[in-house]
């Protein structure tokens, strides 16, 4: 039974991730190395858990229940009696390996270690700890209180009662599993990065403005948001990253980053998060 999860990373996912963790009863640690992060994390759940009482969707008293259940911390020993972690830091796996490691000498043995990455290995982060059948890949999506899928990502090494575990946890979230083998970017990113990296190859090759690239997809296509406002939300650094992964381990020309999102990040412009990516957002 998972009772209790700490969540490493308080970015957007990491705090999405605590809410709808702690929102379905368990207690959540939310983490992060940075303590500004994690107070910024924490002061984003309050905020939506009160647009949530005000819409009637939740009792004063449920938020207030909600929020006791979540504790912050900066120090990963607080892992030591979690049932779970899920690990949501940047999308480098250096830094997932190194987290991953650091926890495997932390978390009771029965701990299952999940990550959120978005195109990583499971297989080969998974090989970096002393439990590679416990580790195993739940992909939400951002926003994640909104959002209902999730992918579950078995790497080589994952049981089938880890997969079990997580699978019905997903359920528990209010969410929809789907199991997705191990193969860069999964399903979702392998589909949807080209077609990002693509909106920025027209903007770079000067087909279209930014803007009308965004319009020609959410009028013409009806997606609810345009592919350079999608880029900007989920972070011109993580579309980066995705983009490199799957070049990387298709060998496939086809997955090339836009040399213009390696440039917007060159220079520090990582979309809505940093206030400036394809639009400005002050
Ligand atoms: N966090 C939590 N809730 C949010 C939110 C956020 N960041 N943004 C919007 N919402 C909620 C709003 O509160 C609102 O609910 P209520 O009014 O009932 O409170 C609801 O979502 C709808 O919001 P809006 O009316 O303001 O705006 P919208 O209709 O445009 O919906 C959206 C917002 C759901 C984000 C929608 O634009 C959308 O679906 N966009 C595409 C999202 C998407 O593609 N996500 C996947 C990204 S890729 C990924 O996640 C994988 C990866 O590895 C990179
Ligand atoms: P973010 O930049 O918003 O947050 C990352 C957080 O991790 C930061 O607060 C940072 O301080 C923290 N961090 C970095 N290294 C750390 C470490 N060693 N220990 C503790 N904390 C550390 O990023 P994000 O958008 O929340 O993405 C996080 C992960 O989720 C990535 O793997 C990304 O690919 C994945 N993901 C992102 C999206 C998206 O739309 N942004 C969607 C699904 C999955």
């Amino acid at each position: 039974m998972i009772k209790k999860v700490l969540v490493v990373g308080a970015g957007q996912m990491g705090a999405g991730i605590a809410q709808v963790c702690a929102q379905a009863g368990l207690e959540v640690f939310l983490h992060d190395q940075k303590e500004e992060a994690v107070q910024k994390g924490l002061q984003s759940i309050g905020k939506l858990l009160s647009r949530a009482v005000e819409k009637g969707r939740m009792t004063t008293e449920e938020k207030t229940t909600t929020q006791n259940r979540l504790t912050p911390s900066t120090s990963l020993q607080d892992a030591a009696n979690c049932d779970l972690v899920i690990e949501a830091v940047v999308e480098k796996m250096e830094v997932k390996k190194a987290v991953f490691q650091e926890l495997d000498g932390i978390t009771p043995q029965h701990a299952i270690l999940a990550t959120n990455t978005s195109s990583l290995a499971i297989t080969e982060i998974a090989a970096t700890t002393k439990r590679p059948d416990q580790v195993i890949g739940m992909h939400f999506m951002n926003p994640v209180p909104v959002m209902k899928l999730v992918e579950i990502i078995r790497g080589l090494q994952t049981s089938d009662e880890t997969f079990k575990e997580i699978e019905e946890l997903a359920k528990v979230l209010g969410k929809v599993p789907v199991s997705v083998e191990d193969y860069p970017g999964f399903v979702s990113n392998r589909i949807l990065m080209p077609m990002i990296n693509e909106a920025i190859f027209t903007v770079y090759e000067g087909v279209a403005t930014v803007e009308d690239v965004d319009t020609s997809m959410k009028l013409g296509m009806n997606h609810p948001m345009g592919p350079l406002t999608l880029a900007d939300f989920i972070g011109l650094d993580t579309c980066l990253y995705i983009m490199e992964v799957l070049h990387e381990g298709f060998a496939d020309s086809k997955y090339r980053p836009c040399p213009l999102l390696k440039q917007y990040v060159q220079a520090g412009w990582l979309g809505k998060k940093t206030g400036r990516g394809f639009y400005q957002y002050e």
